[in-house]
């Protein structure tokens, strides 16, 4: 949206997109500053534009992908000024949706490239996010149909750099589907896939006074839009201790009704007793733990292993975390790649440094000196009350349990306060039931691992610390994008 374009009588902000033109190669171009780094992205040789705006870097070598303009508190609220709800009646809104779950597809090549390259992720997560963002992009588009309610209004979308695309497009889709507008606040870290996609979804139809994008960072951006009464909802996924931030700051601003629909954070366990297969448990260990470096809300981050079986199965473990390969992301072989950047690593490596002083490391693997790698480790707790906070990376901490400690173990998962997801291998039916029954959990996984919720089939979020509700990609979540319906009967 720019001051040549639609409008012209509304102050823009910079922060917004130019109008969009077509480059030699046919690509669809629309701000080269925002674009420096998808033409780097496209053909890995080509040198980065010069350009204004603050440089996004790849966390695997600190190389520049492109550069950002941070919108100023004016600017979000000139946005504001702009942006409207979307009134066009749901079928064009879901059939909009579904043509930009097509255009993300066929995009697929420079999705990939942005997100190895600006969020460091392995190619099969690439390949899982774009197929999470479209499954997001259809299944509101389906829900869209089936609503009746209006919507709320204008909504923030405050998204994570752990899964820039997936979570950035389920927000904004989910909003979108409802007949909200939308301004969406990508993480700092990952405003470049943002931009790429708020761009696939305007050439998909969606208006550009409807969805506009505010890169910046949360206490400028953020702050600024869950302040303002013309914001009538917000969605947000990152840490506990924001969403805290962020529902004070709505509470003091909005209208008291404007929902706050919150993922956050988790202390996520996984028991593991003597009658669990072996082979099929540290798969699912190594998996939950490790995979996009440890980087998921949903990875597992306390192992309880029944005692008499502990000895095999974390010889087991080690073993195949020394299967593991650390590096390039781009590159097919790799299994795990850097975390988002330096701050990040110094974080998790004073972690590991704490526990190692004490003795308590027990396997670690080498990693790259170069880049924000941080390599897969284990540490020993006694249990999950040793954890004092969630540590976002590739650290597994591994406690043992004695059959007749069960419910105590229970008893320490659930005093955490979070509860996102836990997992449990065992075949022993009957805990299977008690497990469910007792663990406070939005997600549980039995005899798998508790990563990759899949949209439509396991609506993913949790409860307490973990989260608001409703789950995202579950059949509830659209509603609280409405209001409820006016009128009805008295009584
Ligand atoms: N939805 C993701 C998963 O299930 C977590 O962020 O792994």
């Amino acid at each position: 949206l720019g001051n040549d374009v639609a409008n012209p009588g509304i102050p823009l902000p910079r922060a917004l997109f130019a109008p969009r033109r077509e480059n030699s190669q046919g690509f669809d171009l629309s701000d080269d500053r925002v674009l420096a780094g998808i033409f780097d992205a496209r053909d890995r040789a080509a040198p980065v534009p010069q350009a204004d705006g603050d440089a996004v870097t790849n966390p695997a070598n600190g190389e520049i992908v492109g550069h950002q303009l941070q919108a100023t508190k004016a600017e979000v609220a000139a946005a504001l000024d702009t942006v409207r709800p979307w009134d066009a009646p749901a079928g064009e809104r879901a059939a909009i949706l579904n043509r930009a779950a097509d255009l993300y597809k066929a995009d697929a090549g420079a999705i990939f490239a942005l997100l190895a390259r600006e969020a460091g992720k392995t190619l099969p997560d690439a390949v899982a996010e774009l197929r999470e963002a479209v499954d997001f992009l259809r299944y509101y588009a389906t829900g869209a149909a089936a609503l009746d309610r209006p919507a709320l209004g204008v909504v923030a979308a405050i998204s994570p750099w752990n899964f820039p695309l997936a979570i950035f497009t389920g927000q904004v889709a989910a909003a979108l589907a409802a007949g909200n507008g939308v301004l969406a606040k990508p993480a700092e870290e990952t405003p470049l896939i943002a931009a790429h996609a708020v761009r696939l979804l305007h050439q998909a139809g969606v208006p550009e006074h409807v969805l506009q994008l505010l890169a910046g960072p949360g206490e400028v951006v953020g702050a600024a839009l869950t302040a303002d009464p013309r914001v009538s909802g917000v969605v947000f996924t990152g840490s506990t201790e924001t969403a805290r931030i962020i529902r004070r700051s709505m509470a003091a601003h909005l209208a008291p009704d404007a929902p706050l629909i919150a993922e956050t954070g988790g202390l996520n366990a996984m028991i593991v007793d003597s009658t669990a297969l072996p082979e099929q448990a540290v798969r699912d260990i190594v998996n939950g733990a490790f995979r996009s470096a440890g980087q998921r809300c949903s990875a597992l981050r306390c192992l309880y292993v029944q005692e008499d079986v502990a000895p095999h199965l974390t010889r087991m473990l080690t073993g195949a975390m020394d299967q593991l390969r650390l590096g390039d992301p781009w590159q097919v072989e790799t299994d795990v790649g850097p975390v988002i950047d330096e701050s990040a690593k110094a974080g998790i490596t004073a972690h590991i440094e704490a526990a190692r002083a004490e003795g308590r490391v027990l396997h670690q693997l080498d990693a790259p000196a170069k880049g924000s790698f941080v390599p897969p480790t284990l540490i020993r707790v006694k249990g999950i009350a040793d954890l004092e906070r969630e540590v976002f990376g590739p650290v597994l901490h591994l406690a043992t349990f004695k059959s007749a400690d069960l419910d105590r173990v229970v008893d320490d998962i659930n005093a955490t306060g979070y509860g996102l997801t836990f997992g449990l291998h065992t075949r022993i039916d009957g805990r299977v039931q008690e497990m469910v029954d007792r663990v406070h959990a939005g997600n549980i996984y039995v005899n798998r691992n508790q990563i990759g919720a899949v949209v439509g089939s396991q609506p993913f979020g949790g409860e307490g610390l973990s989260g608001t509700g409703p789950k995202a990609g579950g059949p509830e979540y659209l509603n609280r994008f409405t209001r409820p319906k006016a009128g009805g009967q008295a009584g």
